[in-house]
């Protein structure tokens, strides 16, 4: 059924993350940058073929292009959520092969199928025959003490017979034994090497690079060598670095300030508590809008303070506002 033509560039990315990349999230970054792909949070196929669609996959139409993240390991179970995930609309699936929480591991799915690459190759093969949408998986360079680069380059190879054409790589191991999600994503040490010499190998995938990029600087280094940049906590700490990546990488010049951006988000934030969203869950995306600028400090403590004792009261933002000094 799938083409195998992936047209969704994958030049600038922000990656899957558990309890911050949700829609409003991604609204925000949408309003920051038309030319970023956006991942959702890792949702496990459980979630979705037994709990509620709308509250765990739905999203808005302006976050295109969008990327449901999966983790799971059943064939037929990605099947079925590939198939609701094109019904509900979004443009590409991926496949967590990077995580490493006690959680997935027992769940036999995440950064621990690497160890897996038959099972990998099963259930790629199932999901690009349920939908038409691209298939790409992110993974780690390793994992434990399967950690050389042949064993790197066969598994990449394994998801390459398989039909996959893109691939996202965190440049750091997984440790699953010892270390928590967070030490995984500081404590191995990046190997930017692994994944420039992926693209070399198998030239004709297009491999993403993810893992401590934290300026336009960097991501233009890294552009040299694979075809996209995969960005996480950078941009959770400074969303607006987006637009100076997007006005480097992509030439686009917006006449977008970041007032504009807080001015549409407030609008958001307003038919979203209108629809019963509570104010609790919008706010944090938007907490860092002014990182690096003067004031941003204050605006940030007095929307965290603020905001709860009002409740749906949306001038809190007008008010947080006035401690910052924009140039
Ligand atoms: C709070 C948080 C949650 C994360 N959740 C996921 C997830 O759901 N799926 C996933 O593939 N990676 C997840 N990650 C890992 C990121 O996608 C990314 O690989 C990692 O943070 C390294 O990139 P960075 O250095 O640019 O942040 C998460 C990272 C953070 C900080």
């Amino acid at each position: 059924m799938n083409s195998g033509v992936n047209l969704i560039n994958h030049k600038l990315s922000v990656a899957p993350m558990l309890d911050w990349t949700d829609k409003h999230c991604r609204y925000l970054h949408r309003l920051i940058s038309k030319d970023v792909l956006l991942y959702s949070e890792m949702i496990t196929t459980p979630a979705i073929l037994q709990g509620d669609k709308q509250k765990y996959i739905g999203f808005n139409s302006q976050e295109h292009p969008v990327v449901l993240q999966l983790g799971g390991s059943d064939p037929g179970d990605l099947a079925k959520s590939c198939i609701i995930a094109q019904e509900f609309g979004y443009d590409e699936v991926n496949l967590n092969v990077g995580c490493p929480s006690d959680r997935v591991q027992k769940g036999r799915f995440g950064a621990c199928l690497m160890n897996e690459p038959e099972l990998v190759v099963n259930c790629i093969k199932s999901m690009l025959q349920s939908v038409d949408i691209p298939i790409t998986v992110k993974c780690r360079i390793g994992v434990d003490d399967n950690t050389s680069y042949e064993n790197l380059l066969a598994f990449i190879q394994h998801l390459d017979q398989a039909g996959l054409q893109t691939v996202i790589i965190h440049a750091r191991i997984a440790i699953l034994k010892g270390l928590s999600p967070k030490q995984n994503r500081t404590v191995p040490p990046l190997n930017y090497d692994f994944v420039y010499r992926i693209k070399k190998t198998l030239p004709h995938l297009n491999i993403v690079i993810n893992g401590g990029i934290e300026t336009v600087e960097q991501a233009q280094k890294h552009l040299k060598y694979v075809d996209g940049v995969m960005l996480g906590r950078a941009i959770w700490n400074n969303p607006w670095l987006l637009n100076d990546l997007g006005e480097t990488l992509f030439d686009t010049h917006t006449q977008t300030t970041r007032d504009d951006v807080l001015k549409h988000y407030q609008n958001y934030c307003q038919q979203q508590l209108d629809d019963g969203v509570k104010l609790h869950w919008l706010l944090p995306p938007i907490l860092n809008l002014f990182h690096g600028i003067s004031g941003n400090k204050k605006w940030k403590n007095y929307l965290v303070t603020q905001a709860p004792l009002r409740k749906n009261d949306l001038s809190v933002f007008d008010e947080a506002r006035e401690f910052v000094t924009l140039n």
